[in-house]
């Protein structure tokens, strides 16, 4: 197993921190002199707060006499139910814990009132828990109140099948928790107990334990509690924290000798369609819902709006139809039925159509007659009636045909629509209705929103991951992104449900994905769903257990191995021309692939994941797979997955962690200790998380540190990428995020200077250095780092210092090992107060000859580059 949460000798015997510690312990024990003494055994109440409209999981109260209980916490979950989708879903109800004669722990509960599965899992301790499972069981009706015991060498898992009278009770037998019986009657009563818990019955399962047992479990909760503590510091803490602190002096010596490769891929970006990050974000198409193709049933039939017509308005008669379609993956076109000249349709755009002011924007659309000819205006117009540019289509024959025109823009508009009006009153039915900007990123037909892709661009990124997230492995099997579905022609893709409650296009599909890379130098990460949905997923019954039918394994493993033939393959070979035929003959040289997205660590993603990666190190063995290790940075799938990792030795894995920034500042050493010997890893989702989420000089800062140890981790740690990366400002369903924007603007966050800062600078060779700082308080120290890099190929030192306190560092910089050049170096400083969202870095050229002496601002990051002889 790693390392999970770091913590310092100085943190762990800090006096003032252990004062504060005890202190929280003293509050919430008021009973605490029971752990001084040692009655050699206790009883442990396992329990849940049914009812309670907060996540809740598995609690444990203590006594010695089974009268007077004390809660350990109070209300410290030693393990959360995770089943169903996110939020309110994830309940635990009536949990019921065995303990067997080899010391394992075994728990099972009632996951909701529908459905037919129950949640497992087991421990050793009751502090470390294996991933949890729900077994489909096949009977009608939920499963209600379940209870463990043991006959033999068998598990007796019975539960009622209903409330009230009418309720049977009913089992499963199993030996292993993987496999079980058919469900059968049984004659059982209800073997929980009631005890009163702080002044409320509770009902639950009561074990006799040894003393240590208890003593283990409180010193665990208190020793959460303490961590807690110290993730909970922010920068609203420093005028006390720091009131104090004056200005600080440190002398740093970079040491020539001491130096070690790392990866040259280390920042990169996570690209996911949150937040209307493609469609109506970077995916260049101006228009929405241009093929029709937007069902209720991608908001869940919540929102009457939400359908065939979405963003369109339309005057005159009409009908959605769906006979004789352009392609049969694009079943649905407008058939419109004027009965005079003049009828009008109208698409709003994403909450409006931005243009420039005299530039080029290519329209293009399917239609055909249904009575007769027809010539369309189409027109570019604001609300106030005036027209901002348009051009002219004809209508001719009864087959589907693609049109084209161009419209060129008198003057900028913010919240146009495009408008079509119909010359004659002669039935037409059109589809595809499309509008791009001609000035795409690099000028790519169907193309990305220029100024985007130029942020991005401008990070310098080393790789992109695409489609997510989430988005990879879907909602529920029939969401799991599937690639096939994102090229060729865009009226044969198949767009589909996004997982972040909207549609999808996929008119920005694996193509452009590539092309985009292509054109930015990146290395494309594709991330493909391992045979199982999102853990969280609402749809597809238990959970992530819906993993796709092992029927269903080969055929979609073949998929993925179709994927790096597309990729990677000839022009002549099946997949490569399809990727030919797109405009792109040459291979495309994809070198790594990501199997899962942090996923639940369960039998049925083992299974899956065991199965494709076999497959894919078979036939490519040329191809680096990235495993995935659950949603955290610690706890049973990170656990699980690790130990996967080892087994099948997989060469690199993907931790996601989003974190407050006090966990970023007191894990900075997070990877020193992982073995250099077992996989690398890609860091593919982080972010700092403030209480109400704002990207700010705070939230970047504590980032920046953290990426200084990632830096001088760059031997284990080979990627990197914050998440998520676009947001359109008034449609995000997360944040904080990179690059916010609305239709016509870009913004970046101080995060993203960190990024940009951290892409541009990065250097090959990494240097130890020495720091010595005028203040020797821990926290002090923790707020300031130094990472020191070699670009090799422009042969420039690199330091990169962060300074998350209060107060200016009069800091000596010692390069006495390295021979400087110009003697000029380039400094690039971002600074600002811990609550600014928009602070900026600032450029400067400094004279390494007459001083080597720098002022590190208060909260700020400094990068200084310095050319070597
Ligand atoms: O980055 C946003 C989401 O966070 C990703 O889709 C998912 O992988 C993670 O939970």
């Amino acid at each position: 197993m790693r390392k999970t949460d770091n913590l310092t000798f100085y943190e762990l015997f800090n006096p003032c921190k252990l004062l504060v510690g005890l202190l929280v312990v003293y509050l919430a024990f008021p009973l605490m002199s029971f752990a001084s003494f040692d009655p050699g055994k206790g009883y442990l109440f396992a329990y849940t707060l049914d009812g309670s409209k907060d996540r809740h999981g598995l609690y444990m109260a203590w006594s010695t006499d089974q009268r007077n209980w004390h809660a350990i916490g109070p209300q410290h979950a030693f393990v959360y139910s995770d089943y169903g989708t996110w939020g309110s879903e994830k309940r635990m109800h009536h949990p019921y814990l065995y303990h067997d004669t080899d010391g394992t722990w075994h728990a099972v509960w009632g996951v909701n009132d529908r459905d037919a599965t129950f949640a497992y899992a087991s421990s050793k301790d009751l502090i470390h828990w294996k991933p949890q499972s729900y077994p489909p069981i096949n009977t009608d009706g939920p499963i209600l109140m379940p209870q463990i015991h043991k006959q033999g060498g068998t598990f007796i898992i019975s539960w009622k099948n209903a409330k009230g009278q009418e309720a049977k009770s009913v089992a499963v037998q199993t030996s292993d928790f993987s496999s079980y019986t058919p469900v059968t009657p049984i004659n059982t009563m209800d073997s929980r107990v009631t005890v009163e818990i702080d002044g409320t019955p509770r009902g639950g399962t009561v074990h006799e334990v040894s003393w240590e047992v208890i003593e283990k479990l409180i010193n665990s909760r208190d020793l959460a509690a303490y961590r807690a503590s110290l993730y909970r510091e922010t920068t609203d803490q420093d005028p006390q924290r720091f009131a104090d602190l004056e200005h600080l002096s440190a002398k740093v010596k970079v040491l020539a000798d001491r130096k070690k490769e790392i990866s040259d891929q280390l920042i990169g970006v996570f690209y996911e369609d949150i937040n209307y990050a493609a469609d109506g974000g970077i995916y260049g198409e101006l228009i929405q819902n241009r093929d029709f193709e937007y069902h209720p049933s991608e908001r869940k039939y919540n929102d009457p709006k939400w359908n065939a017509l979405t963003a369109w308005e339309i005057q005159t008669d009409h009908k959605i139809d769906s006979i004789g379609p352009i392609h049969e993956n694009n079943k649905h076109y407008l058939v419109l039925q004027p009965h005079a000249a003049g009828a009008t349709v109208r698409n709003l755009g994403y909450d409006g159509i931005a243009v420039k002011a005299g530039e080029k924007y290519d329209l293009s659309l399917f239609a055909k007659e249904i009575e007769g000819d027809n010539v369309l205006t189409l027109s570019l117009k604001d609300a106030q009636g005036t027209t901002y540019g348009s051009t002219k289509i004809k209508v001719k024959g009864t087959d589907w045909k693609k049109y084209h025109g161009v419209i060129k823009t008198k003057s900028a508009g913010a919240k146009l629509f495009l408008e079509i009006t119909l010359e004659q009153p002669s039935s037409i039915a059109l589809d595809m209705v499309s509008l791009f900007p001609r000035n795409t990123f690099n000028n790519r037909t169907n193309g990305l929103r220029a100024d985007l892709a130029q942020a991005i661009a401008a990070i310098k990124p080393k790789f992109v991951r695409f489609p997510g997230g989430c988005v990879a492995h879907g909602d529920g099997l029939e969401n799991m992104y599937n690639w096939k579905h994102t090229v060729g022609p865009l009226e044969a893709r198949i767009g589909q449900r996004n997982i972040w409650g909207y549609h999808q296009s996929v008119g920005l599909g694996y193509f452009e994905y590539f092309q985009f890379c292509e054109d930015i130098d990146a290395t494309p990460i594709p991330i493909i769903a391992a045979g199982v949905p999102c853990q969280n997923s609402s749809t597809g019954g238990a959970g992530q257990q819906c993993g796709l039918p092992m029927e269903e394994m080969d055929a979609y493993i073949q998929d993925i191995l179709d994927l790096i033939e597309w990729a990677n393959g000839p022009a002549d070979s099946k997949w490569g021309s399809v990727r030919a035929k797109a405009g792109h003959p040459k291979p495309f040289n994809l070198k790594y692939i990501g199997i899962g997205n942090e996923d639940l660590i369960s039998d049925v993603f083992i299974e899956r994941f065991t199965m494709i990666y076999h497959a894919i190190s078979k036939a490519h063995p040329e191809i680096t797979i990235i495993g995935t290790v659950g949603p955290f940075s610690s706890g049973s799938d990170y656990e699980e997955g690790w130990r996967l990792a080892d087994e099948l030795k997989i060469p690199m894995v993907d931790e996601h962690y989003y974190q407050p920034p006090g966990w970023f500042i007191h894990n900075q050493d997070f990877y020193d200790s992982y073995d250099r010997s077992k996989s690398k890893v890609y860091l593919g989702e982080y972010a700092a998380h403030l209480p109400g989420r704002p990207n700010n000089m705070e939230t970047a800062l504590s980032e920046a540190l953290y990426l200084t140890g990632i830096e001088r981790n760059g031997d284990i740690v080979q990627m990197s990428s914050y998440a998520p990366l676009l947001a359109k400002e008034g449609s995000t369903q997360w944040n904080p995020d990179l690059i916010y924007f609305d239709n016509s603007q870009v913004h970046l966050t101080p995060g993203y200077y960190v990024q940009k800062l951290f892409g541009n600078h990065s250097g090959t060779l990494y240097f130890d250095h020495q720091m010595q700082l005028s203040n020797s308080r821990g926290d002090v120290k923790k707020r300031v780092a130094v990472s020191s890099v070699l670009d090799e190929s422009s042969n420039e030192l690199i330091l990169k210092m962060v300074n998350l306190l209060p107060v200016s560092i009069e800091t000596q910089l010692d390069l006495g090992g390295f021979k400087l050049a110009p003697k000029v170096a380039s400094l690039y400083t971002l600074s600002g107060h811990p609550d600014d969202e928009s602070a900026t870095p600032q450029h400067s050229e400094i004279d390494l000859n007459t001083s080597k002496t720098m002022n590190l601002k208060p909260y700020s990051l400094q990068v200084i580059r310095i050319k070597l002889l």
